[in-house]
Protein backbone atom coordinates (compact mmCIF):
# COMPACT_ATOMS: atom_id res chain seq x y z
CA UNK A 1 0.00 0.00 0.00
CA UNK A 2 1.31 3.41 -0.82
CA UNK A 3 0.26 6.81 1.04
CA UNK A 4 -1.28 7.92 -2.28
CA UNK A 5 -4.12 5.36 -0.98
CA UNK A 6 -4.38 7.40 2.33
CA UNK A 7 -7.81 7.03 3.50
CA UNK A 8 -10.40 9.33 2.63
CA UNK A 9 -11.13 12.30 4.45
CA UNK A 10 -14.38 11.29 5.85
CA UNK A 11 -16.99 13.73 6.37
CA UNK A 12 -16.01 15.99 9.09
CA UNK A 13 -19.36 16.90 10.37
CA UNK A 14 -19.75 13.21 11.53
CA UNK A 15 -17.17 14.83 15.02
CA UNK A 16 -18.55 17.77 15.11
CA UNK A 17 -20.09 18.92 18.75
CA UNK A 18 -23.44 18.50 18.05
CA UNK A 19 -22.69 14.64 17.16
CA UNK A 20 -21.07 13.93 20.34
CA UNK A 21 -22.13 11.56 22.35
CA UNK A 22 -24.20 13.16 25.53
CA UNK A 23 -23.59 12.73 28.85
CA UNK A 24 -26.24 9.98 29.22
CA UNK A 25 -25.63 7.59 27.10
CA UNK A 26 -21.92 6.24 27.58
CA UNK A 27 -19.78 5.96 24.10
CA UNK A 28 -18.10 2.60 22.77
CA UNK A 29 -14.76 2.95 24.60
CA UNK A 30 -12.11 0.87 24.66
CA UNK A 31 -11.76 1.77 28.40
CA UNK A 32 -14.93 2.14 29.78
CA UNK A 33 -16.26 -0.78 32.61
CA UNK A 34 -15.00 1.08 35.62
CA UNK A 35 -16.73 4.28 34.64
CA UNK A 36 -19.80 5.77 36.48
CA UNK A 37 -20.18 8.50 33.93
CA UNK A 38 -20.04 9.17 30.52
CA UNK A 39 -17.38 11.56 29.43
CA UNK A 40 -18.05 15.10 29.91
CA UNK A 41 -18.41 16.30 25.86
CA UNK A 42 -16.09 18.85 26.27
CA UNK A 43 -13.24 16.55 27.70
CA UNK A 44 -14.13 13.98 25.14
CA UNK A 45 -13.71 16.65 22.35
CA UNK A 46 -10.41 17.29 23.84
CA UNK A 47 -9.48 13.41 24.39
CA UNK A 48 -10.48 12.64 21.09
CA UNK A 49 -7.60 11.99 18.34
CA UNK A 50 -10.15 10.29 15.24
CA UNK A 51 -9.32 13.62 13.24
CA UNK A 52 -5.36 13.29 13.47
CA UNK A 53 -5.28 9.96 13.34
CA UNK A 54 -8.05 8.74 11.18
CA UNK A 55 -4.95 9.01 8.52
CA UNK A 56 -3.95 5.75 10.00
CA UNK A 57 -6.43 3.40 9.25
CA UNK A 58 -4.96 1.14 7.08
CA UNK A 59 -1.98 0.96 8.37
CA UNK A 60 -3.43 0.22 12.07
CA UNK A 61 -4.78 -3.03 9.99
CA UNK A 62 -2.00 -3.99 8.97
CA UNK A 63 -0.62 -3.93 12.48
CA UNK A 64 -4.13 -5.47 13.67
CA UNK A 65 -3.97 -7.86 10.90
CA UNK A 66 -0.53 -9.32 11.80
CA UNK A 67 -1.29 -9.28 15.13
CA UNK A 68 -3.79 -11.68 14.69
CA UNK A 69 -1.73 -14.17 12.87
CA UNK A 70 0.57 -13.81 15.77
CA UNK A 71 -1.88 -14.48 18.40
CA UNK A 72 -2.70 -17.56 15.83
CA UNK A 73 0.54 -18.81 16.04
CA UNK A 74 0.38 -18.32 19.65
CA UNK A 75 -2.65 -20.62 20.07
CA UNK A 76 -4.33 -17.76 21.66
CA UNK A 77 -6.57 -18.14 18.81
CA UNK A 78 -7.72 -20.83 16.69
CA UNK A 79 -7.44 -21.18 12.84
CA UNK A 80 -11.11 -20.38 12.46
CA UNK A 81 -11.66 -17.40 14.78
CA UNK A 82 -7.93 -16.17 13.28
CA UNK A 83 -9.62 -16.29 9.35
CA UNK A 84 -12.87 -14.75 10.51
CA UNK A 85 -10.99 -11.57 11.97
CA UNK A 86 -8.55 -11.65 8.91
CA UNK A 87 -11.76 -11.63 6.74
CA UNK A 88 -13.52 -8.78 8.64
CA UNK A 89 -10.34 -6.55 9.57
CA UNK A 90 -9.79 -6.96 5.43
CA UNK A 91 -13.04 -5.83 4.87
CA UNK A 92 -12.87 -2.79 6.47
CA UNK A 93 -9.48 -2.01 5.33
CA UNK A 94 -11.75 -2.02 1.73
CA UNK A 95 -14.33 0.79 3.31
CA UNK A 96 -11.08 2.92 3.94
CA UNK A 97 -9.65 2.12 0.63
CA UNK A 98 -13.20 3.13 -0.83
CA UNK A 99 -13.88 6.19 1.39
CA UNK A 100 -17.40 4.73 2.32
CA UNK A 101 -16.11 3.74 6.25
CA UNK A 102 -18.92 5.09 8.22
CA UNK A 103 -17.27 6.88 11.25
CA UNK A 104 -19.46 7.15 14.79
CA UNK A 105 -19.56 10.03 17.21
CA UNK A 106 -18.31 7.66 19.97
CA UNK A 107 -15.09 6.99 17.61
CA UNK A 108 -12.43 8.04 20.32
CA UNK A 109 -9.60 7.17 17.88
CA UNK A 110 -8.68 5.24 14.34
CA UNK A 111 -8.06 1.94 16.80
CA UNK A 112 -11.60 2.58 18.84
CA UNK A 113 -13.25 2.92 15.34
CA UNK A 114 -11.74 -0.24 13.19
CA UNK A 115 -12.62 -2.44 16.50
CA UNK A 116 -16.13 -1.08 16.66
CA UNK A 117 -16.74 -1.70 13.06
CA UNK A 118 -15.14 -5.21 13.45
CA UNK A 119 -17.49 -5.86 15.82
CA UNK A 120 -20.23 -4.95 13.93
CA UNK A 121 -18.79 -7.41 11.31
CA UNK A 122 -17.89 -10.49 12.95
CA UNK A 123 -19.30 -9.87 16.21
CA UNK A 124 -18.24 -10.20 19.83
CA UNK A 125 -15.33 -12.35 18.19
CA UNK A 126 -13.87 -9.05 17.14
CA UNK A 127 -12.90 -8.92 21.15
CA UNK A 128 -10.29 -11.38 20.79
CA UNK A 129 -7.99 -8.91 18.63
CA UNK A 130 -6.78 -6.89 21.34
CA UNK A 131 -5.65 -9.43 23.49
CA UNK A 132 -2.25 -9.23 25.02
CA UNK A 133 -1.91 -5.64 23.33
CA UNK A 134 -2.00 -2.14 24.33
CA UNK A 135 -2.86 0.83 22.06
CA UNK A 136 0.47 2.28 23.39
CA UNK A 137 1.95 -0.64 21.38
CA UNK A 138 -0.50 -0.32 18.91
CA UNK A 139 -0.37 3.27 18.33
CA UNK A 140 3.08 3.50 17.67
CA UNK A 141 3.24 0.27 15.08
CA UNK A 142 1.25 1.89 13.00
CA UNK A 143 2.84 5.19 13.23
CA UNK A 144 5.94 3.26 12.76
CA UNK A 145 4.44 1.89 9.48
CA UNK A 146 2.77 5.06 7.73
CA UNK A 147 6.15 6.45 8.09
CA UNK A 148 8.14 3.45 6.16
CA UNK A 149 5.52 4.70 3.50
CA UNK A 150 5.87 8.41 3.45
CA UNK A 151 9.42 8.53 3.96
CA UNK A 152 9.65 6.01 0.16
CA UNK A 153 7.08 8.68 -1.09
CA UNK A 154 8.67 11.59 -0.27
CA UNK A 155 11.74 10.42 -1.26
CA UNK A 156 10.58 9.95 -4.80
CA UNK A 157 9.43 13.77 -4.57
CA UNK A 158 12.20 14.93 -3.26
CA UNK A 159 14.10 13.02 -6.54
CA UNK A 160 12.19 14.34 -8.82
CA UNK A 161 13.10 17.65 -7.65
CA UNK A 162 16.65 17.13 -8.40
CA UNK A 163 15.62 15.52 -11.93
CA UNK A 164 14.31 19.03 -12.19
CA UNK A 165 17.00 20.78 -10.91
CA UNK A 166 19.45 18.79 -13.02
CA UNK A 167 17.74 19.24 -16.40
CA UNK A 168 17.84 22.94 -15.22
CA UNK A 169 21.72 22.37 -14.96
CA UNK A 170 21.54 20.88 -18.55
CA UNK A 171 19.84 23.39 -20.21
CA UNK A 172 21.39 26.48 -18.66
CA UNK A 173 25.09 25.08 -18.74
CA UNK A 174 26.42 27.59 -20.92
CA UNK A 175 24.99 30.57 -19.00
CA UNK A 176 27.43 32.79 -16.81
CA UNK A 177 26.33 34.81 -14.23
CA UNK A 178 27.75 36.53 -11.20
CA UNK A 179 28.70 34.53 -8.15
CA UNK A 180 28.11 36.44 -4.90
CA UNK A 181 29.59 35.97 -1.36
CA UNK A 182 27.61 38.38 1.43
CA UNK A 183 25.51 39.21 -1.76
CA UNK A 184 28.08 41.10 -3.34
CA UNK A 185 29.40 40.14 -6.73
CA UNK A 186 32.33 37.97 -5.95
CA UNK A 187 33.56 35.66 -9.22
CA UNK A 188 31.84 34.84 -12.50
CA UNK A 189 29.85 31.41 -11.89
CA UNK A 190 28.19 28.89 -14.57
CA UNK A 191 24.71 29.21 -13.62
CA UNK A 192 24.53 25.16 -14.39
CA UNK A 193 26.60 25.16 -11.12
CA UNK A 194 24.53 26.84 -9.10
CA UNK A 195 21.68 24.76 -9.97
CA UNK A 196 23.71 21.82 -9.43
CA UNK A 197 24.63 23.00 -6.11
CA UNK A 198 20.68 22.60 -4.83
CA UNK A 199 21.26 19.64 -6.15
CA UNK A 200 23.72 18.12 -4.06
CA UNK A 201 22.10 19.99 -0.79
CA UNK A 202 18.42 17.38 -1.82
CA UNK A 203 20.83 14.64 -1.61
CA UNK A 204 21.99 14.86 1.32
CA UNK A 205 18.04 15.36 2.89
CA UNK A 206 17.68 12.02 0.75
CA UNK A 207 20.59 10.16 2.25
CA UNK A 208 18.97 11.52 5.68
CA UNK A 209 15.80 9.92 4.81
CA UNK A 210 17.75 6.09 4.14
CA UNK A 211 19.34 6.69 7.33
CA UNK A 212 16.68 7.26 9.13
CA UNK A 213 14.57 4.55 7.19
CA UNK A 214 15.81 1.63 9.63
CA UNK A 215 15.54 3.43 12.79
CA UNK A 216 11.83 3.72 11.88
CA UNK A 217 11.61 0.28 10.53
CA UNK A 218 12.05 -1.28 14.35
CA UNK A 219 8.45 -3.40 15.77
CA UNK A 220 7.08 -1.86 19.07
CA UNK A 221 3.84 -4.27 19.13
CA UNK A 222 3.95 -6.77 21.85
CA UNK A 223 5.74 -4.51 24.48
CA UNK A 224 1.76 -4.16 25.14
CA UNK A 225 1.16 -0.97 27.89
CA UNK A 226 4.70 -1.08 28.77
CA UNK A 227 6.30 -4.31 30.25
CA UNK A 228 5.83 -6.58 27.37
CA UNK A 229 3.02 -8.95 26.37
CA UNK A 230 1.73 -11.94 28.51
CA UNK A 231 0.74 -13.49 25.36
CA UNK A 232 3.82 -16.43 24.14
CA UNK A 233 3.96 -14.30 20.82
CA UNK A 234 6.98 -15.04 18.53
CA UNK A 235 8.22 -11.27 18.59
CA UNK A 236 11.04 -12.04 15.50
CA UNK A 237 8.33 -13.45 13.47
CA UNK A 238 5.88 -10.48 14.31
CA UNK A 239 8.68 -7.90 13.15
CA UNK A 240 9.25 -10.31 9.83
CA UNK A 241 5.44 -10.49 8.96
CA UNK A 242 5.19 -6.61 8.92
CA UNK A 243 8.70 -5.93 6.87
CA UNK A 244 10.46 -4.70 10.57
CA UNK A 245 14.14 -5.16 10.67
CA UNK A 246 14.27 -5.76 13.87
CA UNK A 247 12.37 -6.03 17.56
CA UNK A 248 12.67 -3.24 19.95
CA UNK A 249 14.80 -4.58 22.80
CA UNK A 250 12.57 -2.67 25.74
CA UNK A 251 9.00 -2.84 25.98
CA UNK A 252 8.90 0.42 28.16
CA UNK A 253 11.28 2.33 25.24
CA UNK A 254 9.28 0.81 22.51
CA UNK A 255 5.93 2.57 23.44
CA UNK A 256 7.75 5.89 24.59
CA UNK A 257 10.62 6.46 21.67
CA UNK A 258 9.32 9.18 19.56
CA UNK A 259 12.63 10.06 18.04
CA UNK A 260 12.20 8.57 14.77
CA UNK A 261 9.01 11.06 14.57
CA UNK A 262 11.43 13.92 16.13
CA UNK A 263 13.68 13.15 13.44
CA UNK A 264 11.33 12.53 10.61
CA UNK A 265 10.66 16.50 11.64
CA UNK A 266 14.44 17.22 11.60
CA UNK A 267 14.72 15.75 8.06
CA UNK A 268 11.38 17.37 6.92
CA UNK A 269 12.48 20.95 8.68
CA UNK A 270 16.12 20.39 7.34
CA UNK A 271 14.87 20.13 3.51
CA UNK A 272 12.75 23.08 4.43
CA UNK A 273 15.57 24.82 5.10
CA UNK A 274 17.31 23.89 1.81
CA UNK A 275 13.83 24.35 -0.18
CA UNK A 276 13.90 28.08 1.78
CA UNK A 277 17.56 28.77 0.52
CA UNK A 278 16.91 27.94 -3.25
CA UNK A 279 13.63 29.48 -2.97
CA UNK A 280 15.37 32.36 -1.97
CA UNK A 281 17.50 32.84 -5.05
CA UNK A 282 15.12 32.20 -7.08
CA UNK A 283 12.88 35.14 -5.70
CA UNK A 284 15.94 37.28 -6.02
CA UNK A 285 17.12 36.37 -9.63
CA UNK A 286 13.31 36.44 -10.74
CA UNK A 287 13.40 40.28 -9.96
CA UNK A 288 13.69 43.40 -12.27
CA UNK A 289 17.21 43.93 -10.35
CA UNK A 290 18.78 40.37 -11.70
CA UNK A 291 16.06 39.27 -14.19
CA UNK A 292 17.87 36.66 -15.60
CA UNK A 293 14.98 34.10 -14.78
CA UNK A 294 11.64 34.29 -15.79
CA UNK A 295 9.04 32.12 -13.66
CA UNK A 296 5.80 30.48 -16.17
CA UNK A 297 2.80 32.42 -15.79
CA UNK A 298 1.45 29.44 -14.38
CA UNK A 299 3.62 29.73 -11.38
CA UNK A 300 3.36 33.18 -10.95
CA UNK A 301 0.72 35.15 -9.03
CA UNK A 302 -0.67 38.94 -9.73
CA UNK A 303 -1.37 41.93 -7.28
CA UNK A 304 -5.17 42.61 -6.70
CA UNK A 305 -3.84 46.41 -6.63
CA UNK A 306 -0.82 46.47 -8.91
CA UNK A 307 -1.47 45.33 -12.68
CA UNK A 308 1.86 44.62 -13.67
CA UNK A 309 2.94 42.63 -11.00
CA UNK A 310 4.33 39.00 -11.42
CA UNK A 311 4.98 37.72 -7.76
CA UNK A 312 7.25 34.59 -7.22
CA UNK A 313 4.51 33.19 -4.83
CA UNK A 314 5.40 29.47 -4.46
CA UNK A 315 9.30 29.81 -3.52
CA UNK A 316 8.25 32.62 -0.59
CA UNK A 317 5.27 29.71 0.66
CA UNK A 318 8.23 27.80 0.55
CA UNK A 319 10.61 30.18 2.37
CA UNK A 320 7.58 30.98 4.82
CA UNK A 321 6.98 27.11 5.44
CA UNK A 322 10.68 26.60 6.09
CA UNK A 323 9.62 28.62 9.09
CA UNK A 324 6.20 26.08 9.88
CA UNK A 325 8.49 23.17 9.34
CA UNK A 326 11.19 24.37 12.03
CA UNK A 327 8.18 25.09 14.28
CA UNK A 328 7.01 21.79 14.05
CA UNK A 329 10.21 20.24 14.56
CA UNK A 330 10.87 22.28 17.80
CA UNK A 331 7.07 21.69 19.23
CA UNK A 332 7.43 18.01 19.28
CA UNK A 333 11.03 18.42 21.19
CA UNK A 334 9.05 20.05 23.75
CA UNK A 335 6.58 18.20 24.38
CA UNK A 336 8.66 14.90 24.48
CA UNK A 337 11.43 16.68 26.74
CA UNK A 338 9.74 15.67 30.05
CA UNK A 339 7.46 12.57 29.65
CA UNK A 340 8.24 10.68 33.14
CA UNK A 341 6.38 7.46 31.65
CA UNK A 342 5.86 4.78 29.08
CA UNK A 343 3.39 6.32 27.41
CA UNK A 344 1.67 9.53 28.93
CA UNK A 345 -1.05 10.95 26.56
CA UNK A 346 1.52 13.96 25.71
CA UNK A 347 2.30 11.20 22.89
CA UNK A 348 -1.04 11.83 21.09
CA UNK A 349 0.48 15.18 20.00
CA UNK A 350 3.58 13.12 17.86
CA UNK A 351 1.12 12.57 14.93
CA UNK A 352 0.04 15.90 14.12
CA UNK A 353 3.57 17.86 13.47
CA UNK A 354 4.71 14.85 11.56
CA UNK A 355 1.24 14.43 9.22
CA UNK A 356 1.68 18.23 9.07
CA UNK A 357 5.24 18.51 7.71
CA UNK A 358 4.48 15.76 5.61
CA UNK A 359 1.81 17.37 3.51
CA UNK A 360 3.35 20.63 3.32
CA UNK A 361 6.06 19.15 2.09
CA UNK A 362 3.98 16.47 -0.38
CA UNK A 363 2.29 19.79 -1.77
CA UNK A 364 4.94 22.22 -2.12
CA UNK A 365 8.10 19.50 -3.82
CA UNK A 366 5.97 18.76 -7.23
CA UNK A 367 4.98 22.74 -7.19
CA UNK A 368 8.96 24.10 -6.82
CA UNK A 369 10.06 21.12 -9.54
CA UNK A 370 7.74 21.76 -12.25
CA UNK A 371 8.14 25.50 -11.65
CA UNK A 372 11.75 25.01 -12.23
CA UNK A 373 10.80 22.98 -14.88
CA UNK A 374 9.01 25.70 -16.74
CA UNK A 375 11.33 29.03 -15.83
CA UNK A 376 12.80 30.65 -18.78
CA UNK A 377 16.58 31.70 -18.55
CA UNK A 378 17.71 35.16 -20.14
CA UNK A 379 21.51 34.70 -20.49
CA UNK A 380 21.94 37.72 -21.61
CA UNK A 381 20.57 39.56 -19.17
CA UNK A 382 22.60 37.50 -16.58
CA UNK A 383 25.75 38.78 -18.73
CA UNK A 384 25.19 42.17 -18.48
CA UNK A 385 24.83 41.96 -14.75
CA UNK A 386 28.63 40.99 -14.68
CA UNK A 387 30.43 43.97 -12.81
CA UNK A 388 34.17 44.61 -13.13
CA UNK A 389 34.25 43.57 -9.25
CA UNK A 390 34.30 39.76 -10.23
CA UNK A 391 37.48 40.07 -12.40
CA UNK A 392 39.60 41.15 -9.27
CA UNK A 393 40.42 37.93 -7.80
CA UNK A 394 41.93 37.06 -12.18
CA UNK A 395 43.67 40.75 -11.64
CA UNK A 396 45.73 39.26 -8.46
CA UNK A 397 46.43 36.11 -10.09
CA UNK A 398 47.56 37.92 -12.72
CA UNK A 399 50.59 39.58 -10.88
CA UNK A 400 51.00 36.10 -8.69
CA UNK A 401 51.79 34.63 -12.31
CA UNK A 402 54.25 37.23 -13.15
CA UNK A 403 56.09 36.65 -9.94
CA UNK A 404 54.41 39.29 -7.12
CA UNK A 405 53.45 37.34 -4.00
CA UNK A 406 49.58 37.14 -3.69
CA UNK A 407 49.77 39.43 -0.57
CA UNK A 408 51.28 42.48 -2.50
CA UNK A 409 49.28 41.33 -5.52
CA UNK A 410 46.29 41.55 -3.30
CA UNK A 411 47.38 45.36 -2.31
CA UNK A 412 48.06 46.43 -5.64
CA UNK A 413 44.66 45.26 -7.21
CA UNK A 414 42.67 47.22 -4.27
CA UNK A 415 44.88 50.67 -5.55
CA UNK A 416 43.22 49.76 -9.25
CA UNK A 417 40.04 49.48 -7.64
CA UNK A 418 40.57 52.87 -5.76
CA UNK A 419 41.54 54.27 -8.73
CA UNK A 420 38.77 53.28 -11.12
CA UNK A 421 36.59 54.48 -8.41
CA UNK A 422 38.54 58.06 -8.33
CA UNK A 423 38.49 58.39 -12.14
CA UNK A 424 34.92 57.08 -12.21
CA UNK A 425 35.62 54.13 -14.55
CA UNK A 426 35.74 50.39 -14.44
CA UNK A 427 38.57 48.97 -13.68
CA UNK A 428 38.58 47.36 -17.45
CA UNK A 429 39.24 50.81 -18.86
CA UNK A 430 41.54 52.22 -17.13
CA UNK A 431 44.81 53.16 -19.09
CA UNK A 432 47.87 50.77 -19.03
CA UNK A 433 49.90 53.55 -17.78
CA UNK A 434 47.43 54.15 -14.81
CA UNK A 435 48.39 50.31 -14.29
CA UNK A 436 51.96 49.86 -14.88
CA UNK A 437 52.36 53.15 -12.59
CA UNK A 438 50.73 50.85 -9.60
CA UNK A 439 52.89 47.99 -10.45
CA UNK A 440 55.59 47.26 -13.42
CA UNK A 441 54.31 43.86 -13.81
CA UNK A 442 51.59 44.63 -15.40
CA UNK A 443 51.25 44.58 -19.75
CA UNK A 444 49.44 45.26 -22.19
CA UNK A 445 47.64 41.27 -22.05
CA UNK A 446 46.30 42.68 -18.70
CA UNK A 447 42.63 43.53 -20.36
CA UNK A 448 42.02 39.91 -21.28
CA UNK A 449 41.26 38.82 -17.57
CA UNK A 450 38.31 40.65 -17.63
CA UNK A 451 36.37 38.12 -19.82
CA UNK A 452 34.52 35.44 -17.62
CA UNK A 453 35.05 32.57 -20.00
CA UNK A 454 39.55 33.51 -19.02
CA UNK A 455 38.02 33.29 -15.22
CA UNK A 456 35.85 29.94 -15.70
CA UNK A 457 38.14 28.16 -17.90
CA UNK A 458 40.71 28.54 -14.53
CA UNK A 459 38.42 26.68 -12.65
CA UNK A 460 38.41 23.14 -13.85
CA UNK A 461 39.39 21.40 -10.57
CA UNK A 462 37.39 18.52 -9.31
CA UNK A 463 34.29 20.84 -8.03
CA UNK A 464 35.21 23.84 -9.56
CA UNK A 465 32.90 26.30 -11.59
CA UNK A 466 35.10 25.73 -14.86
CA UNK A 467 33.02 24.35 -17.82
CA UNK A 468 34.49 20.89 -18.20
CA UNK A 469 34.51 20.61 -14.25
CA UNK A 470 30.94 21.48 -14.36
CA UNK A 471 29.94 18.81 -16.93
CA UNK A 472 31.70 16.32 -14.66
CA UNK A 473 29.96 17.17 -11.62
CA UNK A 474 26.47 16.79 -13.99
CA UNK A 475 27.58 13.60 -15.01
CA UNK A 476 28.34 12.61 -11.41
CA UNK A 477 25.00 14.24 -10.54
CA UNK A 478 23.24 11.91 -12.96
CA UNK A 479 24.91 8.76 -11.90
CA UNK A 480 24.07 9.41 -8.16
CA UNK A 481 19.81 10.36 -8.90
CA UNK A 482 19.03 6.79 -8.35
CA UNK A 483 20.88 5.89 -5.18
CA UNK A 484 20.10 6.61 -1.69
CA UNK A 485 16.08 5.42 -1.69
CA UNK A 486 15.07 4.54 1.81
CA UNK A 487 13.41 0.96 1.83
CA UNK A 488 15.69 -0.43 -1.08
CA UNK A 489 14.06 -3.62 -2.07
CA UNK A 490 15.22 -6.73 -0.11
CA UNK A 491 17.23 -9.26 -2.29
CA UNK A 492 14.94 -12.31 -3.07
N1 LIG B 1 -4.89 8.09 20.51
C1 LIG B 1 -3.78 7.64 21.30
C2 LIG B 1 -2.47 8.25 20.78
O1 LIG B 1 -2.44 8.68 19.68
C3 LIG B 1 -3.69 6.17 21.26
C4 LIG B 1 -3.01 5.58 22.44
C5 LIG B 1 -3.89 5.68 23.62
N2 LIG B 1 -3.27 5.07 24.76
C6 LIG B 1 -3.70 5.31 26.00
N3 LIG B 1 -3.06 4.74 26.96
N4 LIG B 1 -4.69 6.12 26.24
O2 LIG B 1 -1.49 8.31 21.45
Amino acid sequence: MTTDERPTTLDHQQTTNDQRPSTTDHPYTLWGGRFRKAPDPGFWALNASIDVDRRLALHDIEGTRAWVRALGRAGVLIEEEVQRLLAGLEQVAREFREGVFAFHPSDEDIHTAIERRLREIVGPLAGKVHTGRSRNDQVVTAFRLWMRDALTHLDARVQDLQAALLARAEADLDVVVPGYTHLQQAQPMLLAHWWLAHFWALQRDRERMADLYPRVNRLPLGAAALAGTTVPVDREALARDLGFDQVIPNSWDAVADRDFAAEFLFVAALLGVHLSRLAEGVILFTSREFGFLELDDAFASGSSLMPQKKNPDAFELARGQAGTLIGLLTGLLATLKGLPSAYDKDLQEDKAPVFRAYDLLDALLPVLAAALRTAKVHPERARALLRDDVFATELADYLVARGVPFREAHVVVGQVWQKAEAMGVPASRLPLEVYKALHPAFEEDVYRVFDPMYALARREVEGGTGPKAVRRQLALARATLDRNKPNPPKEA
